[in-house]
């Protein structure tokens, strides 16, 4: 074999060889050859659970593409309609596909009226909006009973139009909750974007206008969050979707995955460790601290990215022009200058620890309003369209149930004791 690798079996003396393939070895070809001998990989560090064709990601090198395309390309010329299109379908759409895609996009958007009367009303008054989004998401399932039918293409497609159209409405209902507002219909004249911030600020006015550069940050911030390959919230998206439960549960169990702090809470962290920090003098003993084994330098670091997080570039020049609207975040100079320490520093260089895609984010979303509870809630809404196409790439593989096996550490048999003699 060209690449391979030879295993002695030192209880038989054996010699196996097994090929290496796209850079690994094939479990089923491994437990052929070794029966018995399994892999003990926690947090899945070393094993390949999918073969997927969506996104391309090297962590090395800092490069991220969607079918292919860079992101920076991505980010740079298209839209989150645009990109949620390739995402599922593989490629680009023509002038007539997009038009097809985004028209039904935006007749999608209502939500039937018994989820926000009967069910989003009926939440306690400061439920946390992503808590809400989550439950809602599960609760769409019972309203469209064909979504059951996932291996019908019409039905799957319907499912994947309403779910992306209905995760901004569902969003900005569950914060005009939170906050005592009026719910807001959904303009079906506005684009993704602007049809979004159009329901979570309109007041009184008969129509919101939002600003076109935010409107565009947003959109870009949407591209940006759209997919990112094998991560937590995908891989519950895969494995509760290798049970064949509908699309909205296994988007609800997606998102659950994203709502905790350790995936879709970072860039909350990084405001608050910014305030924390309070003003620029502060910014060196804070590193200290942090080099001292005090805490972490909160959006820096990251499981695959060992350079620079190529999203964190494009969302640095976004922030740019969010703030040249907005007025300047005044956490910006003390996140600037802890960039700058902590990239000239031996600690941070040597653990090549970067910024990722958030730290900036959240003095982005900060600027234009969003509430910090809304972050989890800003990244779901894009990720949907991620979460789907792997949820359908895997539909399409007829891909095994997800099962993992354990290592067993409990006790051996023991006889049960009544409650009178323990
Ligand atoms: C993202 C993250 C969990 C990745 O962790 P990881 O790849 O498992 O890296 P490790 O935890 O093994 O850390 C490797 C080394 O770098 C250090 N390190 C990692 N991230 C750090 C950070 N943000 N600040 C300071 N030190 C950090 C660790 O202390 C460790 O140092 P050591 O070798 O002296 O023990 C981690 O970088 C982190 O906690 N970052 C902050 C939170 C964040 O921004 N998360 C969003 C990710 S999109």
């Amino acid at each position: 074999m060209a690449e391979s690798i030879t295993i002695i079996d030192n209880r038989s003396g054996e010699t196996s060889e097994i090929a290496i393939v796209n850079g690994g070895v094939s479990a089923a070809e491994w437990s052929k050859l070794l029966p018995g001998v399994w892999f003990y990989d926690p947090g899945f560090m070393s094993t390949a659970a999918c073969e997927s064709a969506v996104t391309y990601l090297d962590g090395e090198a800092g490069i991220l593409r969607y079918r292919g395309y860079p992101i920076e390309e991505l980010a740079e010329q298209s839209t989150y309609l645009e990109v949620a299109y390739l995402l599922l379908h593989g490629q680009l759409p023509d002038t007539a596909e997009y038009e097809e895609w985004t028209h039904d996009i935006t007749y999608h958007t209502f939500i039937h009226e018994n989820v926000r009367k009967r069910f989003l009303e009926g939440f306690h008054y400061d439920a946390h909006p992503m808590g809400m989004l989550v439950s809602a998401v599960a609760a769409l399932s019972t309203f469209y009973l064909d979504a059951k039918d996932i291996f019908d293409p019409d039905s799957r497609r319907k499912q994947v139009i309403r779910l992306i159209a209905k995760m901004p409405t569902l969003a900005a209902a569950a914060h005009r909750f939170s906050v005592g507002m009026p719910f807001v219909y959904p303009d079906n004249s506005l684009d993704f974007a602007s049809n979004f911030l159009s329901m979570m600020w309109k007041v009184a006015e008969p129509r919101f206008e939002a600003n076109p550069v935010l409107t565009r940050a947003l959109d870009i911030l949407f591209i940006l969050h759209a997919d990112h390959e094998q991560n937590c919230s995908t891989t519950a998206m895969r494995v509760v979707g290798s049970s064949h439960a509908d699309p909205y549960s296994a988007t609800a169990a997606a998102a659950a995955a994203l709502y905790g702090p350790r995936h879709g809470g970072a860039n909350e962290a990084v405001i608050r460790m910014l305030t924390e920090i309070g003003s620029i003098d502060n910014v060196e003993s804070f590193v200290n601290e942090v080099k001292a084994g005090k805490g972490r330098l909160q959006g820096f670091g990251h499981r695959v990215y060992k350079s620079y997080d190529p999203r964190a570039r494009i969302i640095k020049r976004t922030a740019d022009e969010v703030f040249s609207v907005t007025g300047k975040n005044p956490l910006l100079d003390i996140a600037l200058k802890l960039e700058e320490i902590a990239l000239s520093d031996e600690y941070f260089t040597s653990r090549r620890l970067y910024p990722n895609v958030d730290f900036y984010s959240g003095l982005i979303y900060q600027a234009m309003g969003f509430p910090l509870e809304m972050f989890p809630v800003l990244f779901a809404i894009p990720r949907t369209s991620g979460w789907l196409a792997h949820w359908q790439e895997l539909l399409d593989q007829d891909s095994r149930i997800a099962r993992p096996r354990q290592l067993y550490i409990g006790p051996d048999e023991r006889q049960y004791v009544p409650i009178d003699r323990r």
